[in-house]
């Protein structure tokens, strides 16, 4: 159990603080709720102090033998600030203490992630983004606001990301530390694929595989939540967007490969994490394949499939890494990393990232290993955890082998 500050600032998606509080106290952490006085105007504190257990005051002059201001950051695992409007988001760069919130901020020694929600106007405004910068350049954890549609007609970025996933990413921050949120991709455009293809035989009938998609979707939503800009090429993948994410469906390989060498063109880092189908059916049958008609076919005959990765490193623009996913299992030719070293050689990719899979496991599952094998023969174990704690571990050894940002 871990003791987790969570910040409320006055803004209309002070609303879903209830949801994401109620997700924090499910997985068993002591919440204190640090609403300012303009949260309450959106939601009461009754509703906060219920969900929570424990008291909740907005100013410094409740308390004051227990000394609060100081206390409640002092003794803080985690904060989280959801959501952090400009106003806030100002006062926080600024170091004020004018409030209950602001001043545990300032003597929270455990990592801090705010969550911006306002207009986009106010979002854009140098203003704002210079706070950001601050922020982060002190160690914060700055999210990426969602895109859509805001309070009144207009949609834009400026949405609080789903309560599920700031929690999701509080867990990673609370397992791994905020070195596994580190703002170190800012500025960095990052494409994904995932998921897994789909080739078809008829109009109703397709040759697949077992790909939930569900690791690119951690790898998108950990890379947004580290500052970069992401396009996520997604297979047939039914899952709701990860926030601050592009998304570009795709269903076949050839979709796919004219996606990613399109997105590929300017990015700074390529992930292929999805499952490309290494065959399609020679012919795709334009009316549906009948029993007992003319049109049942004996045999299917397959053709291969352009290798997407092996294009891309073709293609690789200077200074661009480029990252391939390998699922294998040891044989009697030589165990998974042997298998593994011979497809980074291969495949010529920067970095590959090795499941193995050889007891079934990965697919669809919710946790995941992995050793992330550099092209210069280094070698780092991610750990078992969630697939955003692998994600992040995966981050980590790629953005390690980045240019550093060009000046200006
Ligand atoms: N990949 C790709 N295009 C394909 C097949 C795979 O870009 N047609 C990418 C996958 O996204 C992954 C990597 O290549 O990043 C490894 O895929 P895998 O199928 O394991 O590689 P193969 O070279 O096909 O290896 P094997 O001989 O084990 O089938």
């Amino acid at each position: 159990m871990s003791r987790i500050v969570l910040g409320v600032s006055g803004g209309v998606a002070a609303y879903k603080s209830a949801l994401l509080l109620r997700a924090l106290t499910e997985a068993g952490h002591d919440v204190r709720v640090v609403p300012t006085p303009g949260a309450l105007h959106f939601v009461g504190a009754a509703t906060f102090e219920a969900l929570s257990g424990n008291p909740v005051t907005t100013d410094v002059w409740s308390d004051v033998p227990e000394v609060a201001h100081v206390r409640i950051g002092q003794n803080a695992d985690l904060v989280v600030v959801a959501p952090a409007t400009a106003d806030l988001l100002a006062r926080a760069a600024m170091g004020r203490a004018d409030d209950l919130l602001t001043a545990t901020l300032l003597t929270a020694h455990c990592p801090v992630v705010f969550v911006p929600a306002m207009h986009t106007e106010m979002w854009l405004h140098p203003a704002t983004q210079d706070n950001v910068d601050t922020l982060r350049r002190r160690g914060a954890v700055v999210l990426p606001p969602a895109v859509g549609r805001l309070t009144g007609p207009d949609s834009g970025p400026g949405r609080l990301p789903e309560p599920a996933d700031i929690a999701a990413l509080a867990a990673v921050v609370l397992d791994a530390g905020a070195g596994a949120l580190a703002q170190d991709l800012v500025g960095r455009r990052v494409v994904i694929s995932a998921g897994g293809t789909r080739e078809p035989l008829d109009p109703v009938r397709y040759l697949g595989n077992r790909s939930s998609g569900k690791q690119g979707w951690a790898l998108a939503r950990v890379a947004a939540a580290r500052g970069a800009d992401v396009v996520l090429v997604a297979a047939n993948v039914e899952l709701p967007a990860p926030f601050g994410v592009r998304i570009v469906p795709v269903g076949t390989a050839e979709e796919l490969r004219a996606a990613m060498l399109a997105e590929a063109a300017d990015a700074d880092v390529v992930v292929m994490s999805a499952a490309v189908a290494d065959f399609r059916p020679a012919a795709v049958a334009a009316t549906k394949m009948k029993k007992g008609s003319a049109s049942e076919p004996d045999t299917v005959p397959l053709v291969r499939n352009p290798d997407v990765l092996a294009e891309l490193v073709a293609g690789r623009a200077p200074g661009q890494v480029v990252v391939g996913f390998a699922a294998e299992t040891g044989d009697a030719d030589g165990d998974v990393l042997a298998h593994a070293r011979a497809k980074l050689a291969r495949k010529g990719c920067d970095v590959l990232v090795v499941n193995d899979v050889s007891a079934g496991q990965v697919f669809g599952r919710a946790e995941n290993a992995v050793v992330v094998l550099g092209a210069d023969g280094s070698v780092t174990e991610v750990p078992k955890g969630s697939k955003d704690a692998v994600a992040a571990g995966v981050w980590t050894a790629v953005a390690g082998r980045l240019d550093p940002p060009a000046e200006g």
